[in-house]
């Protein structure tokens, strides 16, 4: 009883903190994008143009681009409390932006925001002429009104409006210059501007359900039609006016308008704030809370970082500097880059391959039901892999960011696995892609956004779950052996005789971390879900063993990815690796592993949450799978582990592929420290002609036929999550318990840590962002960018946080 009582205040306690993650950059596919979490709720964006001519209107950066050519964007701080700072270089408008955003709370609602855009020129000796305009819209119940009077040719103060929702309760949005900005003035035609120019203009506008995320195109749609009514007369002038005097929103607001949008256009250096306050809340904001409150949130980001991520003592302290402000960067784009989507999604029940036809286990779906349907609207809080290119959540990938993510936060990482659990459906599936809504399929070619309930991916979320377990695990031994039982001590704000300042700098901020009883209350949660998708992993991509009269320790452990094509295996996360030609009888020695290591993992959480049976059976499957890795897929021949596959005369044979595939029993740490594979294992990472390279591991051996060939996606370029866990593997395991390839593991270790690191790190200085991948001839970044999903996994691997 008395338990039960000590709860209360550690539940409330846990959702105010939850409070503070209500609202964030929410919108990461966008420069600048705010919003809560919240499914249809009010969604506020930047956009800007150049107006040193009448072109660049036509490339208005507002979703981020490769194409726009920006220099750089990043938050250079990003915290999920606190807030950011994020820095844009658009080189082609020769504006530098800065974008701030405090978080503060209070009241009943989620607290309020100030946010404040600025800009100076990033070359002063040439003209910098910039039009900014911060919208924001609501979608689903309640109501915006503009409170300042409508004047036809704008406002020369602030503007302030009042809106209300049922999550939001009633609240104020006022946007307020700042005092040093500079507007173009004089020149030809100017006299007949005069009344306009220097003024903040805006734009009230109805917008139909679902339409807000084009609110850059119904804007301009805006914009130019006046521009083009304003020109008319000077149709064969070689002279018209200046294009900061004619390219403005008209100044109207409607009835009904659900869209607001106020433009501002300037000269030079410029500056404005963006005040959300929160009716409940009774603190007021003003540019002096920005002026002291961003100093602050960098400072203490600053603090924090070096707790949460300790610089390393082998790196000279010459280098401290760029290498820390790097490895901040990373951290505050992966967590600042997480998005809150919510919308419909594409599924085909039906849709399958011949060589998936003859299973009896795609029993999905209703009858009748088949091609593409859409879904019921889901929401997910999750990381995305890039905001320019891949801006929504990828099952894969997530496990990674999570890792990340929960050094840094951990009770957030919780929240946006809570939201990836509450996807798994009553089968146990959830879509490897998450394409949820209009805005997000916008950016999906039509042939990738349909998702189908027999494919799977690699299962890297229970990392995440294990990486909070053993969290909670080292704290609660920092509390000593009599406090492990109970953890009261945490829960109610120390122990009794211990040194304080370890534990506490080990959870700090979290409240799942510091109370053992939450805790286990959030893994219960999950634990049901999680179970139910492991054993629709087990069910829907089993291989086949007995068939091909292979030999094997245990007669059910074999796994084949399903939904695979004749040149991509798209689910295994490895799309273009070679493999043999698709069989019904093909073994796949990736998702043998993944298999070993879920079970593994499932084996840890059932342990930690008492499912004692569970977990003696998740231990049990772990060893047959162990067996069967050897058993079936290795091979003597070749010396190396290998996919097996079925031959015209239905005999088994090997199909072996040097490169990461072939690496996985060892990348997944499966293979004890004797094991006498490991040898040659190392052997083929270490030898410049196979997989070792001066910036990482390559996903395919150089002395591989297909080497480069093709889309080139996964046949030798570097990937930084699967180098992460080649160190992960070689740190904790293989350099660092006993046996016969302990002294060549730790040269490993060192020189691949060092070569990714430098690699990685040197890219970043020369072209401002951090990248998919890396060549491995050359070290040089390659595809999206910024991708600071996995990339950013770096940081884990300066700190040596695996
Ligand atoms: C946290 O807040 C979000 C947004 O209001 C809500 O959907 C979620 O249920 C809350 N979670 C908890 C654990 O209170």
């Amino acid at each position: 009883m008395h338990l039960l009582w000590l709860l209360l205040p550690l539940a409330s306690a846990a959702a105010e903190a939850n409070d503070t993650l209500l609202w964030g950059p929410y919108r990461p596919n966008l420069y600048f994008g705010l919003r809560p979490r919240i499914p249809q709720s009010l969604m506020t964006g930047l956009m800007w143009f150049g107006t040193h001519d009448y072109l660049s209107i036509s490339k208005t950066r507002h979703s981020c681009d490769q194409g726009d050519g920006i220099s750089s964007y990043t938050w250079t701080e990003y915290d999920t409390r606190e807030g950011g700072v994020q820095v844009i270089k658009d080189g082609p408008n020769n504006v530098q932006i800065t974008t701030e955003f405090l978080k503060v709370a209070g009241g009943d609602h989620g607290g309020s925001w100030a946010a404040r855009i600025k800009g100076e020129p990033m070359n002063p000796d040439v003209p910098s002429r910039t039009s900014l305009i911060f919208y924001f819209g609501l979608e689903g119940l309640g109501g915006i009104d503009m409170d300042t009077d409508e004047l036809e040719n704008g406002f020369e103060g602030d503007v302030k409006f009042s809106g209300s929702t049922p999550e939001l309760d009633d609240f104020t949005i006022r946007i307020v210059d700042g005092p040093n900005n500079n507007h173009v003035s004089g020149g030809l035609h100017a006299d007949k501007f005069e009344e306009r120019i220097g003024k903040t203009h805006y734009l009230g506008q109805p917008v139909p359900r679902g339409n807000l995320w084009q609110a850059k195109e119904l804007l301009l749609q805006n914009i130019i039609k006046r521009a083009q009514e304003i020109l008319a007369p000077y149709k064969d002038s070689p002279s018209p006016p200046d294009p900061s005097y004619v390219l403005q929103l008209p100044d109207d607001v409607y009835t009904g308008s659900n869209l607001y949008a106020v433009q501002k256009s300037f000269d030079g250096e410029f500056q404005f704030d963006v005040f959300f306050e929160s009716a409940s809340s009774k603190q007021k904001l003003s540019s002096a809370t920005l002026d002291q409150g961003i100093p602050a949130l960098v400072a203490s980001y600053g603090k924090r970082f070096q707790n949460a991520f300790p610089f390393p003592s082998d790196y000279p302290a010459e280098k401290r500097d760029s290498l820390e402000a790097f490895s901040k960067a990373i951290t505050s784009n992966l967590v600042g880059g997480v998005g809150y989507f919510y919308g419909t999604s594409i599924v085909n029940r039906k849709f399958s391959y011949e060589w998936d036809e003859e299973d009896d286990t795609q029993t999905n779906g209703e009858d009748g039901e088949t091609g593409p349907r859409l879904t019921e609207p889901k929401a997910l809080l999750t990381a995305t892999p890039s905001r320019s290119f891949f801006p929504r959540g990828f099952y894969w990938d997530e496990g990674f960011h999570l890792l990340h993510i929960g050094e840094w936060d951990n009770d957030f990482s919780l929240a946006i696995l809570k939201d990836w659990i509450d996807l798994i459906d009553d089968d146990g599936w959830v879509a490897r892609e998450q394409i949820l809504g209009e805005e997000a399929r916008s950016k999906v070619p039509a042939e990738f956004q349909t998702q189908v309930p027999n494919y799977a991916n690699p299962p890297t979320l229970t990392m995440a779950v294990t990486a909070f377990i053993s969290r909670v695990k080292k704290i609660a031994a920092a509390a000593g052996p009599s406090d492990q039982d109970l953890g009261m001590d945490f829960a109610m704000g120390g122990g009794a005789q211990e040194p304080l300042s370890a534990p506490a700098e080990l959870g700090a901020g979290s409240q799942y971390i510091q109370s053992p009883e939450l805790a286990h209350a959030f893994l219960k949660s999950i634990y049901g879900p999680l179970k139910r998708h492991y054993d629709w992993f087990r069910r829907t991509q089993r291989g086949q063993i007995k068939q091909y009269a292979r030999v094997a320790r245990s007669r059910t452990e074999g796994y084949r990815w399903r939904g695979r094509s004749e040149q991509h295996v798209l689910t295994s996360g490895m799309d273009d690796y070679p493999r043999g030609p698709p069989h019904a009888g093909e073994l796949h020695l990736d998702l043998i592993s993944w298999m070993a290591f879920f079970s593994g993992t499932m084996k840890d959480i059932a342990e930690f949450v008492g499912e004692v049976d569970d977990a003696t059976s998740f231990g049990e499957i772990e060893q047959a799978i162990l067996y069967n890795i050897d058993d079936l897929h290795w091979s003597e021949k070749d010396q190396m582990y290998c996919d097996a596959n079925v031959d015209n005369e239905d005999e088994s044979y090997h199909v072996c592929h040097q490169g990461y595939l072939s690496m996985f029993p060892l990348l997944l740490a499966l293979l004890p420290p004797s094991s006498p594979h490991l040898g040659p294992m190392l052997d083929a990472l270490r030898d410049p002609e196979q997989l070792w390279s001066p910036y990482g591991l390559r996903s395919l051996s150089a002395s591989h036929p297909e080497f480069g060939q093709g889309e080139n996606y996964w046949k030798g370029p570097i990937w930084i999550q699967m180098n992460y866990l080649a160190l992960r593997a070689l740190y904790k395991k293989y350099a660092a318990e006993e046996g016969p390839y302990k002294a060549r593991a730790q040269e490993i270790y060192q020189q691949l840590r060092k070569n990714i690191i430098d690699n990685v790190f040197k890219e970043y200085e020369r072209t401002g962002y951090v990248w998919e991948q890396y060549d491995s001839l050359t070290g040089t970044g390659m595809r999206s960018h910024p991708f600071t999903g996995w990339t950013s996994l770096v940081t884990l691997i300066l700190a040596e946080t695996y």
